[in-house]
């Protein structure tokens, strides 16, 4: 087996007692996969996403990222391996200006400077943002916060990509933007999304979770395409499939 892959066996979570987020969540991420997560609002996309970087530790079950269990002794080996995009930014960024964030996770890795800003340059590059470079966090606007998200992980140059939303706040060139970043990125990506065209356009796998559960795990273009299944689940066509009435 490759030496990248995420292995979720059996995973149930509550965040308070007697009241089940997760349910027994059990699927395998291989290095080439593209994973669209898709369900309505509230069926525990995020928490699901959040359980996989160690965000909360008190679950049942097991997620192994790498062979490597996700508990308080790993965090740092797992939070080098994936890149993960908050859906909220305010709770991604951290410090003062775009370039300190985007540098945050090369300098950790002990990265000679010149690296390290070799990194950011490409980040801002490829997010369109070379703007925003001395911005200061606080006095950006939703989307440009998202942008700088995900250039925050392309400077890590992660195994893995997580993305919650990446797509809220995006216009529509920088939305076709990020689909083309996706798309270039050769390993195993999770996207959690209401943004269904997007997943058509950058998941080849889509899991639909419902109160908690999986509930079909298949080809987009499949799942994506089956009105009945997508409004059993509270959920709708894409745009695209979709007839103008
Ligand atoms: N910190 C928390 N404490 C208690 N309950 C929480 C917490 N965070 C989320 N929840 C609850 O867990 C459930 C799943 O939330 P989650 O954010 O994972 O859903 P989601 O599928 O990502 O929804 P959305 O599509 O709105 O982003 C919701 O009922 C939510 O109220
Ligand atoms: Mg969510």
């Amino acid at each position: 087996m490759s030496h990248i892959h995420i292995d979720v066996e059996n995973v149930s979570f509550q965040y308070e007692k007697g009241k089940p987020i997760l349910d027994r969540i059990s699927f395998h991420g291989a290095e080439n996969d593209s994973i669209g997560i898709v369900g309505a609002n509230g069926v525990g996309k995020s928490t699901l996403l959040k359980l996989l970087v160690g965000l909360h530790l008190n679950y049942q079950g097991s997620i192994q990222v790498e062979a490597i269990p996700v508990q308080k002794e790993t965090l740092p080996r797992i939070r080098e391996k994936i890149g993960y995009v908050f859906q909220d930014s305010d709770s991604q960024l951290f410090m003062s200006t775009a370039y300190e964030d985007i540098a945050f996770a090369p300098r950790n890795y002990g990265l000679p400077e010149e690296e390290v800003e070799k990194r950011v340059v490409s980040a801002l590059e490829m997010t369109g943002i070379n703007h925003l470079r001395d911005k200061q966090i606080y006095k950006m606007s939703g989307g440009e916060k998202k942008l700088v998200s995900i250039a925050t992980i392309l400077s890590m140059m992660p195994d893995i990509i997580i993305m919650d939303e990446p797509s809220i706040a995006l216009d529509p060139k920088n939305r076709r933007n990020l689909i083309r970043i996706l798309n270039s990125f050769e390993h195993l990506k999770i996207i959690a999304s209401h943004d269904l065209d997007m997943i058509l356009d950058t998941c080849k796998r889509t899991i639909i979770m419902a109160e908690g559960r999986i509930v079909c795990d298949g080809p987009t273009e499949e799942i994506l395409s089956n009105q009945q299944l997508l409004e059993d689940v509270g959920l709708e066509l894409p745009l695209c499939m979709q007839k103008r009435s």
